[in-house]
């Protein structure tokens, strides 16, 4: 089972990028949990999952599939094949789609990732959601909802603010994983971020894992910032 954890977003272009900033960590005893996106894996395909996979890190494959259930059960099996450790779909493609999700993920031997789900994106404001996409509900509600229909569907938690992920516990019990970006050192840049807090509050809050990309990417010593943020958050 996997252990709480800060996980770095490898928002990069190339593998080259990639290779670069993880050669850094070579020699670092605890090898980083890494976040893959849209970006990376778009532009180098499986081959990149597998070799970050051979180094030894840990992925979560951050693909936020969202399509009719027998394309998403389709594609996840595909997905299964990379032996990635978390991977996620949009809660809002109801909850036989996130249940289709699962059956193909789940290998012959029973085994598969973990399966999460976005509730709403950080990025969608309660205006926009209200006005945009008529969802009539606040934004809170509509995050619980999502994260219970989640649950509902058997997955193992959601994506959200680490604002939320306290009211997501409390819905959903606290077995369920809140992964949260939007994570700030209390001295660093905000960035485009808005709803945003430091690692050790995050903890605080309820969040399993942390998902941390510029703080320590763009960091003049990612090794260093790494390993503030672990001390931080774990507390070790
Ligand atoms: O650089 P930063 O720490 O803001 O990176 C956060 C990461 O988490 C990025 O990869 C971003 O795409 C992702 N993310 C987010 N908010 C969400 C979902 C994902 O910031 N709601």
């Amino acid at each position: 089972m996997l252990k709480n954890d800060v996980i770095i977003a490898c928002d990069f272009k190339s593998a080259e990028d990639t290779f670069k900033f993880l050669d850094l960590f070579k020699d670092e005893e605890r090898k980083p949990f890494l976040k893959i996106g849209m970006e990376l894996y778009y532009a180098e395909g499986p081959a990149i999952v597998r070799e970050i996979k051979r180094r030894g890190h840990r992925i979560f494959l951050d693909l936020k599939l969202h399509d009719i259930p027998n394309t998403v059960k389709k594609a996840m099996s595909v997905l299964s094949r990379l032996d990635v450790d978390m991977t996620n779909v949009h809660a809002s493609g109801t909850i036989d789609m996130m249940k289709a999700a699962l059956e193909g993920l789940t290998r012959e031997d029973g085994t598969r990732p973990l399966l999460i789900a976005v509730t709403q994106l950080t990025s969608t404001s309660e205006e926009r959601m209200q006005q945009e996409l008529l969802i009539g509900a606040s934004i809170n509600d509509t995050i619980v909802k999502y994260a219970q229909n989640t649950k509902a569907a058997g997955l193992d938690g959601v994506v959200c603010s680490p604002l939320e992920a306290g009211m997501v516990k409390e819905a959903c019990g606290k077995e369920f994983f809140t992964i949260t970006p939007g994570v700030r050192f209390a001295d660093g840049e905000v960035g485009d971020q808005v709803r945003v807090t430091t690692p050790a509050r995050a903890r605080e809050i309820g969040s399993d894992f942390i998902v941390v990309g510029r703080p320590i990417t763009a960091a003049a010593d990612p090794v260093a910032a790494y390993r503030r943020c672990v001390a931080e958050f774990l507390g070790e």
